[in-house]
């Protein structure tokens, strides 16, 4: 399985995007890079990292077993790959907040954003983006944010992370095709504030208090709101204050 590796580049998953449109990319090509210029988060947002310090990587994945109607089952196989690695490198208190930002304690340490592409045949080819704080110790303009050494006090082989992560992801991958693996079970098992009165806003603004209860198959967030319903939000409709 190859391995790109990249100095500066706009975005890793723009990078390994273009490259598979315009070559036969091996599956599970995993591009790295120290920095990137737009680095892209999720909800249009932009994600910061410094230079050299923490896993900036994008892998490329096809021929998934999987039809568009499932595809947050590829957010959920992922955020729990690199839950079991964080676990295995003795990272405390994780968690996973919907849909798939990676937390310890009450701080972001990671983020994942996949794109998709449907292709006329319906198969589907995904680039999963994924960025893991390690290094970087200074996030005085991101009081929400975290990383590994800060949590540990160790300082640790970014690009042995990052494959230990893609290595993870590849081993997971017969998962999605299988009706009795338990990725789903983990992911709500680990899921931040779940069943915990929390503050929510919706996209007009409005802050309410409810109870995160599940995530539909589909992605979307159910919540129990104060009057006792039950509501389904998707990523574009609600975001967790925390
Ligand atoms: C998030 O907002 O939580 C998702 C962040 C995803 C960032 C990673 S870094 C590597 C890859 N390339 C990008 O442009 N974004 C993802």
């Amino acid at each position: 399985m190859d391995i790109i590796k990249l100095d500066a580049i706009d975005s890793t998953n723009d990078f390994l995007k273009k490259l598979s449109k315009h070559s036969d990319v091996e599956n599970f090509t995993m591009v790295l890079a120290n920095s990137q210029t737009n680095g892209k988060g999720q909800r249009g947002a932009t994600w910061f990292s410094e230079s050299g310090k923490n896993v900036i990587m994008s892998v490329l994945l096809k021929n998934l077993s999987i039809t568009n109607k499932q595809l947050f089952d590829l957010n959920v196989m992922i955020s729990i790959s690199i839950l079991n690695v964080l676990i295995e490198y003795k990272i405390p208190k994780l968690s996973i907040k919907w849909p798939n930002d990676i937390m310890s304690d009450n701080k972001k340490i990671g983020g994942i954003l996949i794109e998709n592409t449907i292709k006329t045949d319906n198969s589907i080819i995904s680039i999963v983006g994924i960025g893991l704080n390690v290094n970087q110790t200074n996030f005085s303009t991101f009081p929400k944010a975290s990383s590994i050494a800060l949590l540990t006090g160790l300082t640790f082989d970014v690009n042995q992370l990052a494959e230990d992560i893609r290595k993870e992801i590849y081993k997971n991958r017969v998962s999605l095709s299988t009706s009795n693996s338990n990725y789903w079970e983990l992911y709500h098992q680990n899921l931040f504030k779940i069943n915990v009165p929390s503050t929510f806003e919706d996209n007009l603004q409005n802050k309410f208090m409810a109870i995160i209860k599940n995530v539909t198959r589909e992605g979307k967030l159910q919540l129990l709101l104060e009057d006792d319903s039950i509501v389904a939000y998707d990523i574009k409709e609600v975001k967790m204050l925390y």
